[in-house]
């Protein structure tokens, strides 16, 4: 192992990944089990969590779990929490990629939708910080990514509870860094731009002809460059990054293409 792969498994404690069974969350946790360190994949998929487990375990030789939890319901996480820790042995790093983008529009949002999309994307980084705070204050180099999304930044009519969460997010991320920091725990909002994974459903080609041009890596992102970039904000390579948004977009953001 060279010496900055060396780096970007260090601290070895284990890390908690939610939307753990698919897209970014599971590119996440290969990325770090290659590295070494354990792996729980929470997602509301339990077979899928299940398997990518198997799997990660076996190819990269880490404890890993995979464990049904609706991150939308408060009751799940305690539970997870401490089937993970016996697993894992130690939790020092957390990533929250659990998310749905419910397309909506205005006259489609409800008490209820906008509540549960704002616990998933938002609540929930709140509560799996209170659920391992003391793993997190125990283990230097402890780190906690939340995924927000570029549609933090822009205005898309069909899905105002995405929008609203993923804004959300990251002024909660800057927030949290202060109580955090004073605990040697850092904490950063990661905004992925056009990541080709499920989540964009029977939209994705109509959206590559939409927004491919305009994006300046000149296409869609793989989730493997999102995991990577999870792994190194976990990493004490990233050790003076904290309160940050990390935007990983090809250039879309910037882009003043038509
Ligand atoms: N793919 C993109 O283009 C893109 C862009 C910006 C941000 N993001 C964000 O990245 C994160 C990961 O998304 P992805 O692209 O990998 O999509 P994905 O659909 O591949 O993965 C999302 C995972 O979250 C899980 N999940 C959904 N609801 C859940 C719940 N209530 N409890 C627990 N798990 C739940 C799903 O089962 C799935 O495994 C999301 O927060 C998404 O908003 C994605």
């Amino acid at each position: 192992m060279s010496a900055a792969r060396h780096l970007l498994g260090t601290p070895g404690t284990g890390v908690v990944i939610t939307g753990g069974a698919s897209g970014i969350g599971l590119a996440a946790a290969r990325a770090l089990a290659e590295v070494g360190r354990p792996v729980a994949l929470w997602d509301i998929n339990a077979e899928g969590a299940a398997s990518a487990a198997q799997e990660i375990a076996q190819r990269h030789g880490v404890a890993a779990i995979g464990l049904a939890v609706d991150l939308r319901n408060p009751q799940a996480v305690a539970p997870a929490a401490a089937a993970t820790r016996a697993a894992l042995g130690s939790v020092g790093g957390i990533v929250h990629g659990a998310g749905t983008a419910l397309q909506t529009g205005i006259g489609g949002v409800t008490p209820d939708n906008f509540d549960a999309g704002m616990a998933l994307h938002v609540r929930a980084v709140i509560e799996l910080v209170q659920a391992f705070i003391d793993d997190l204050k125990a283990h230097p180099g402890s780190a906690v990514v939340a995924i927000s999304s570029i549609n933090a930044w822009f205005g898309n009519a069909m899905i105002p509870i995405y929008t609203a969460a993923k804004g959300a997010v990251v002024s909660l991320v800057r927030s949290m860094a202060d109580e955090l920091g004073q605990h040697g725990v850092r904490i950063n909002a990661l905004s992925p731009g056009m990541i080709d994974t499920p989540i964009l459903g029977d939209m994705r080609d109509g959206m590559e002809q939409l927004y491919g041009p305009r994006i300046f890596a000149g296409r869609f992102g793989r989730p493997e460059e999102i995991g990577s970039v999870i792994r190194f904000l976990l990493s004490n390579e990233a050790s003076y990054i904290t309160a940050a948004e990390i935007v990983a977009d090809g250039g879309l953001r910037h882009s003043q293409r038509p």
